[in-house]
């Protein structure tokens, strides 16, 4: 037996396959089945010369999902997505499938998601989870190379880290304890002793909305070094993400074209400097008062208006014509080519119409974005709509951020922490910053954000035995996979999503 993706490697050799039947089409004497094995897709040919009655008729007979032993030929194609495809010999059903309930029609997102143990051997989710997978192996790499330990946080905490209103509470042997928020508390003591850490894992906050953005229990990487500053810390970010992109785009030509996602931007992103804004600054963006490259974001987004409105205006037309065309009288297969194309772009459209209802609103509220706030999700939009690549925006008023925060010497009223925000609309990837080694200072932030002393107590011991600068990020797993697939909601990024309203699969 060997594996789809390694067919290259027995050209005109007659081989084994074990996968399972994805697509089938059948014509005179003849069958095409798409098999798929985990490692990849390839077109098996079935060709009633070249098999037994008896073999072709299994062929025939197979349904979506049936698992199957497949032998043929190995024969080069072009025009495959793995550049091979297979002359088939014998086929053998080791277990059958009868009515399978994902088929090739559209289907809705609810029911796609109560289907997920299933949906994930679809062509798109078998893409992502295969970037997913390169995407984490390349932060080890990174890592490894540049010589940090993997060190990991518990996951039953006692401590809130990024706030109290999303913590996970539980009972720990009779006693309150809560799903971790971030292992970095845990991460500075780890850097203490080892210089330069990250830990790997997953995370839990009580996000209770939908968002796109959102998990209940996300994956997240979180580098801790001794002797750095915030500045090393933003040169850290740049070099890893960097990394990430190159090697996620070396990888996965054909998973990208799976996606549809053009991926010519990814060139810049390693190539060019990311922008490094103060709070100050992106506020000034995103309200229209700096311009970015003579560029100004309200022009901006009033011109990408007026185009969403051309598409649309557009679109219709190319469906009334198509319609015409069917309703002219057209054969089965025209028709059903033509209505595809017509429910594409039905989608299409709903898609802009979010789009030109949003715009309008992302505008009045980057126009009434008080000097002070947080960004939210819009505001994120709108200022990296200026960029081709990610933009750091640090020096934040500390009054927003968490309390292990760095507050600024020259501008008390900031704190030295850094937002990485991912360009074409995605936003926030990363949080991190340099950590407040002043104990007094901590110990009021510990009481203004009104949490128990007592429970950071062994954090507050790090400031008192040898106290170093010191910083480090978190990476959001799910948003990078996210971006870096260019899809329009989280919950595509991990197998098994957990969100507000999803417990199941
Ligand atoms: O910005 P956050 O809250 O920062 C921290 O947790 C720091 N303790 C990290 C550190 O400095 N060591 O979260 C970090 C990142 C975000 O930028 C985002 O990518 C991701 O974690 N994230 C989420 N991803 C999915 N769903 C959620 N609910 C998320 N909340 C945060
Ligand atoms: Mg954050």
């Amino acid at each position: 037996m060997i594996q789809i993706k390694d067919l290259k490697n027995f050209e005109n050799k007659t081989v084994e396959l074990q996968a399972w039947v994805t697509n089938k089409r059948g014509g005179k004497g003849i069958e095409f089945i798409i098999l798929r094995d985990g490692s990849g897709f390839a077109q098996c040919i079935v060709n009633e010369e070249d098999t037994s009655e008896e073999v072709f008729q299994i062929a025939k007979s197979l349904s979506q999902e049936t698992s199957v032993k497949v032998t043929g030929k190995v024969i080069k194609d072009e025009r495959q997505l793995g550049g091979f495809e297979l002359h088939v010999t014998n086929v053998e059903v080791i277990g059958k499938s009868v009515d399978y309930p994902i088929t090739n029609k559209e289907h809705g997102i609810e029911f796609l998601a109560d289907k997920r143990h299933l949906w994930l051997r679809s062509k798109r989710q078998w893409a992502i989870m295969q970037i997913r997978n390169t995407i984490i192996f390349s932060i080890h790499k990174y890592f490894q190379q540049e010589g940090f330990v993997q060190a990991d946080a518990p996951v039953f905490t006692g401590n809130a880290v990024e706030g109290t209103t999303t913590l996970f509470s539980t009972e720990f042997y009779k006693e309150e304890a809560y799903l971790t928020q971030s292992g970095q508390l845990y991460g500075e003591a780890m850097a203490m002793a080892l210089g330069k850490i990250y830990t790997f894992g997953p995370t839990f906050r009580a996000e209770k909305s939908k968002t796109r953005r959102h998990l209940s229990e996300f994956w997240m990487i979180e580098p801790e070094m001794a002797f750095h500053n915030n500045d090393m810390n933003m040169d850290v970010i740049e070099g890893f993400i960097k990394f990430i992109i190159k090697e996620v785009h070396a990888k996965h030509k054909t998973e990208f074209e799976i996606l549809e996602r053009d991926t010519s931007l990814f060139d810049t992103i390693v190539e060019d400097t990311f922008p490094r804004l103060t709070y100050d600054k992106a506020v000034k963006i995103l309200k229209g008062e700096e311009d970015v490259d003579g560029k100004n974001t309200i022009d901006t987004f009033e011109n990408d208006l007026k185009e969403v409105k051309a598409n649309i205006e557009e679109f219709i037309k190319e469906i009334a014509e198509k319609e015409a065309v069917i309703a002219g009288g057209v054969k089965k297969g025209k028709r059903n080519f033509l209505q595809n194309k017509i429910d594409t772009l039905k989608n299409d459209i709903k898609e802009l119409e979010v789009k030109a209802k949003n715009i309008p609103e992302w505008i009045q509220s980057a126009k009434d974005f008080k000097y002070g706030n947080d960004f939210g999700g819009s505001d994120e939009t709108v200022i990296t709509r200026m960029f081709d690549v990610p933009v750091m925006v640090y020096n934040w008023p500390h009054e927003i951020k968490a309390f292990y925060m760095k507050r600024d010497a020259d501008s008390p009223m900031l704190a030295k922490g850094v937002d990485v925000l991912a360009p074409e609309g995605y936003g926030e990837i990363v949080g991190g910053g340099e950590r407040e080694t002043n104990l007094d200072l901590l110990i009021e932030k510990i009481n203004e954000h009104e949490l128990p002393m007592s429970a950071f107590e062994w954090y507050l011991d790090l400031r008192r035995f040898g106290s170093v600068p010191h910083a480090g990020f978190g990476l959001g797993l799910e948003r990078i996979v996210a971006w870096v697939c260019k899809l329009p909601h989280i919950r595509e990024t991990i197998p098994f999503p957990r969100m507000y309203g999803r417990l199941f699969p």
